[in-house]
């Protein structure tokens, strides 16, 4: 089974989950974007779901497909959000915003009663931290929310690259027009202490930890998918 063969497994095991009526958070990346091809067969042959997108480019595919959207100020609480992750530990912890959506996601997963995570096995870890950690930032006094992000990481015992991410010839402007800072800390031991930190910073509009927002990962691998709970 190659790899997205496992994000449309694991993508198709979320929509069982996925009720007539119900109003439905939509991820973004390529595991959340099988799950939208699966949801548009539903919805041509009668299911009726309204979705609210965590991104534009995730609001273009269901517009193309034909899933009927509306904003989260429309539906401001949601049954249910399924979304890809970039890390998922076995406390159903994440890193995400790989994609850049983070804000959009967490905003939305926060809002619904639930969330389920899909992914493939690569992204299963013991220990959070692996993949670097995204941190969108206002545009505004960037040097410092780097400064001040280092020096929070290290009163942890955390350091590694901070790198701005790039697009083009440019930097990569978020759907809120921020930044992101990609944190290369590697392991890292207390994700609670670090998110609970990150979000003391002014400069810092939120951080790709998603603690406390999953209630169910269902995880595709070779020899099928299984679920985190
Ligand atoms: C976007 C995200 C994505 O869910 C995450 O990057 C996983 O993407 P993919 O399914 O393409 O691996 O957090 O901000």
């Amino acid at each position: 089974m190659d790899a997205r063969e496992m994000k449309i497994k694991a993508a198709a095991a979320a929509l069982e989950h996925v009720r007539d009526g119900m109003r439905l958070g939509i991820g973004t990346g390529s595991t959340a974007e099988e799950f939208v091809r699966l949801l548009a067969e539903k919805v041509s042959a009668g299911l009726r779901v309204e979705g609210v997108p965590t991104s534009e480019r995730t609001a273009r595919l269901c517009v193309e497909l034909g899933v009927p959207l509306k904003s989260l100020d429309e539906l401001p609480e949601l049954d249910l959000t399924i979304d890809g992750a970039d890390e998922v530990d076995g406390r159903l912890r994440l890193i995400k915003g790989g994609g850049g959506a983070l804000l959009r996601e967490k905003i939305v997963a926060a809002a619904s009663q639930r969330m389920i995570v899909i992914a493939d096995e690569s992204k299963v870890v013991d220990t959070l931290g692996r993949f670097p950690l995204p941190v969108e930032i206002n545009p505004f006094g960037q040097a410092a929310t780097l400064i001040a992000i280092e020096k929070t990481a290290s009163r942890l015992g955390l350091s590694g690259e901070l790198k701005m991410r790039a697009s083009g010839d440019g930097l990569f402007k978020t759907d809120g027009g921020h930044f992101i800072v990609d944190a290369s800390f590697g392991r890292i031991p207390d994700a609670e202490a670090l998110a609970r930190e990150l979000n003391s910073i002014p400069g810092v509009v939120e951080h790709g930890l998603f603690i406390n927002l999953a209630t169910l990962a269902i995880i595709a691998g070779p020899a099928g998918a299984r679920v985190l709970e």
